[in-house]
């Protein structure tokens, strides 16, 4: 058997079909809104993946920095004979813990971006020969179903991703993911956190625009797989503080009054001068938030690491 298999959990029509109620009941709703999963494919991915290096957007070299220190503490706490990574992406950092983990035995990576898992796994097996690499494409929120690979397992959830939920979301994710764990095996999950508001907007609007072609490119999918019409154009790119929920949330706001048709979901859509879309929220959390919403999904924090600078926190929990 090759060392990576890609297992595609979804048909690719069922993408097709989440997309089509995605498209069609968050844009009749006000105030109009997406899932951000829409975002990522081959070139959202790649777009990300350039959102990383920006200047402005810290949370990647942050976590980095902390990975980078504290791998071998978490292969020591975890033992892990498993790695599990849910919206892994590059696995760019993910590189620093497969290196310390020195008794793994097979890697399972988590997107619903095919294209992301595709480079990601060639890239690793060049590296570690020896491992063994499950790529699943698979909507994390949806429930997966793990490979039957050695424990303990460590599942890794990195990236600031969780903040990209709502609080609902996010504790029923919690929870699928206490539920895909044995008792011993371990959560080590990546939060971003609160912080003046300047470094936070600055973060998620760069001069360089690649934040805006990113929120931009959920019109590119939906012209794409649904026949849509919209003119990215038409749109502007806005992230602003939400102080009362700590997020930030990106919108694509309308220029004109404008009408969408996207004929695969028989929608005409309006949009006036100025309504806003929102297509992103990106949560920022303080460590009591992250423990209580942990302890709620049976899961207890045994570790907190932030970087240097108090950006980032990475934090290592335990099935009870
Ligand atoms: N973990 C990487 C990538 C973070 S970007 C890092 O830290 O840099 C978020 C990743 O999650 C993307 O690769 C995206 O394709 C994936 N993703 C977003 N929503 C998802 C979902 N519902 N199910 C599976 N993967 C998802
Ligand atoms: N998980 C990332 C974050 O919240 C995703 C992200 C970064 C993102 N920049 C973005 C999503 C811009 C939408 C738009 O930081």
């Amino acid at each position: 058997m090759s060392p990576l298999s890609i297992t595609r959990t979804l048909p690719a029509d069922a993408t097709t079909a989440a997309l089509r109620a995605d498209v069609s009941q968050g844009l009749s709703r006000t105030p109009k809104q997406l899932p951000p999963k829409w975002f990522y494919d081959a070139r959202g991915s790649e777009l990300f993946e350039e959102i990383t290096r920006l200047p402005d957007y810290y949370p990647t070299r942050a976590e980095r920095e902390i990975l980078l220190t504290r791998a071998d503490q978490i292969a020591a706490a975890t033992n892990a004979r498993t790695l599990i990574e849910l919206g892994s992406g590059s696995s760019d950092k993910t590189r620093h813990l497969i290196g310390a983990l020195t008794g793994l035995h097979s890697y399972v990576p988590v997107d619903v971006s095919e294209s992301a898992l595709a480079a990601a796994g060639e890239a690793l097996l060049a590296d570690h020969p020896g491992l063994t690499v499950h790529a699943l494409v698979a909507d994390f929120q949806q429930g997966i179903e793990l490979p039957d690979t050695p424990g303990p397992r460590l599942l890794a959830f990195l990236g600031g991703t969780l903040g990209n939920l709502v609080p609902e979301e996010r504790a029923a994710f919690l929870r699928s993911v206490h539920a895909l764990l044995s008792p011993g095996d371990a959560l080590l999950l990546g939060t971003d956190l609160v912080k003046d508001e300047a470094t936070l907007v600055a973060a998620y609007d760069d001069p360089q625009g690649v934040t805006a072609a990113f929120n931009k490119n959920v019109l590119h999918v939906i012209n794409r797989e649904l026949g849509g019409d919209f003119d990215p154009a038409d749109f502007d790119h806005v992230a602003l503080w939400n102080t009362e929920h700590e997020w930030i949330e990106m919108r694509l706001r309308a220029r004109k009054e404008l009408t969408v048709k996207i004929p695969d979901v028989d929608l005409a859509v309006t949009f006036d001068a100025g309504e806003e879309l929102r297509t992103e929220v990106s949560a920022k959390f303080r460590k009591d938030g992250v423990r209580a919403e942990l302890a709620a999904a049976g899961m207890e924090l045994t570790n907190w690491w932030t970087d240097g600078a108090e950006r980032f926190a990475l934090s290592l929990s335990f099935r009870a």
